[in-house]
């Protein structure tokens, strides 16, 4: 996992791994936290508490926004279903989330896709499976074959047309 952090040396980074749920998600990723190996820093970014009331959207900017900057190198983001929060991550340029039930998935979307961020339904799937797709998820690393490489500029070229367009737009 790509990522240095000033005064941290090699042998002492701790990929650090945000995560985020709303109502639909909070007590899985309560799960997640308390089942995830030491070897990740992980940051928690809401819900701190159960609220019925709160809404997907403001965990998942908050996740996204942190891997965007890179101040994580990944994000996981559970919601009922899943897809709410992986829309919403979406919106966030330099993001790639992706919402994966299988372990295949998981892994092959690093591996060939750069996939930075996963989303989970806890409504969906029970806490053994979500961990194997965490790991599954966490372990896996962007391919070095230049093919992924090249689909992968392709994908960051239409964000920034896309984005070029609406600046022009509101101009
Ligand atoms: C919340 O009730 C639910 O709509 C949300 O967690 C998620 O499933 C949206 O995709």
């Amino acid at each position: 996992m790509a990522g240095k952090r000033p005064g941290i040396t090699e042998k002492d980074f701790k990929p650090r791994v945000a995560l985020g749920a709303d109502h639909g998600g909070y007590l899985l990723k309560n799960e997640l936290l308390a089942r995830l190996p030491g070897q990740y820093d992980i940051l928690d970014l809401g819900a701190h508490k159960y609220d019925p009331d709160d809404d997907y959207p403001d965990f998942a900017e908050a996740v996204a926004q942190a891997v965007a900057s890179s101040r994580a190198q990944r994000g996981i983001l559970v919601c009922g279903s899943g897809v709410g929060a992986c829309i919403t991550a979406n919106k966030v340029p330099g993001v790639r989330s992706c919402l994966c039930h299988d372990t295949y998935s998981a892994h092959q979307g690093v591996e060939h896709d750069d996939m930075n961020v996963l989303c989970l339904g806890a409504r969906v799937i029970g806490v053994e499976l979500a961990m194997e797709l965490v790991i599954a998820f966490l372990n896996a690393h962007f391919s070095k074959e230049e093919r992924y490489h090249c689909r992968l500029k392709k994908m960051l070229a239409i964000e920034k047309r896309a984005l070029r367009r609406q600046s022009d737009d509101s101009n």
